[in-house]
């Protein structure tokens, strides 16, 4: 399977499918993305886009965000979950506009990993949907949906298999249409390359799915040893 054809395929089927009228979907300015792939992290979109929606409107930007109360912001974090999600972000809130203006530092992975809440997934998930440069993601989507394509056997906390599928991440990676190839790969994996029961059936790669053609979707990726 070349990046091109798998490239090809992802973005054929995000077109006719992808989900493109999100919230966070409208302006992608680099502090909208932020917030809701922070929210995203650990949260269905359905819960996310009512969050969503009364965090832009009581921080519409970094500025008010930076501004505000820690007990404000979890305020409105009340019933996502994982709180230190919403500290780290009003704490990089706070780094971004003493070091940075308010402006995030998109042209420097580095700068980006360097503030509290951001990995390298989060990373460059915000500089190729923001910004369309190349940014490369791997959150639990993206992990599902390669280590089943190529059967990618061990527990992917394990060094050597993050490794692996940071690899493939890399290599289907395109150049171009940075944002929707990144919303494609998430949506394929959060709607058709799903936990428990994928929906082979409507994926475009059903044919070259490594784990399929064992039948052994539910195995990948495996799970922490015990
Ligand atoms: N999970 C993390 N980021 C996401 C996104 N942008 N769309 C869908 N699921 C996600």
């Amino acid at each position: 399977l070349t990046p091109a054809t798998f490239q090809h395929r992802l973005l054929e089927w995000y077109d006719r499918h992808g989900r493109k009228t999100l919230p966070w979907q409208q302006d992608k300015a680099p502090y909208r993305v932020w917030v809701s792939e922070i929210m995203l992290q650990q949260t269905q979109v359905a819960t996310v886009i009512d969050y969503y929606r009364r965090f832009m409107a009581r921080f519409p930007d970094v500025h008010a965000l930076a501004a505000a109360s820690q007990d404000e912001v979890l305020h409105l974090w009340t019933g996502l979950g994982y709180y230190a999600r919403g500290r780290n972000l009003h704490k990089a809130a706070q780094i971004l506009v003493e070091r940075y203006g308010g402006e995030f530092p998109v042209h420097s992975l580095e700068a980006m990993t360097a503030l509290p809440g951001i990995g390298r997934s989060t990373a460059g998930a915000i500089i190729a949907i923001s910004t369309g440069q190349r940014g490369v993601i791997l959150d639990g989507n993206v992990k599902r949906v390669l280590a089943r394509l190529h059967a990618v056997a061990g527990w992917p906390g394990k060094p050597a298999v993050e490794r692996e599928l940071w690899r493939l991440a890399e290599r289907y990676t395109p150049d171009e249409r940075l944002d929707d190839y990144s919303q494609a790969i998430m949506d394929l994996g959060a709607t058709l390359c799903k936990r428990g029961t994928p929906s082979c059936l409507f994926c475009p790669f059903e044919d070259v799915c490594l784990a399929h053609a064992q039948g052994e979707e539910r195995r990948f990726p495996e799970s922490k040893p015990r």
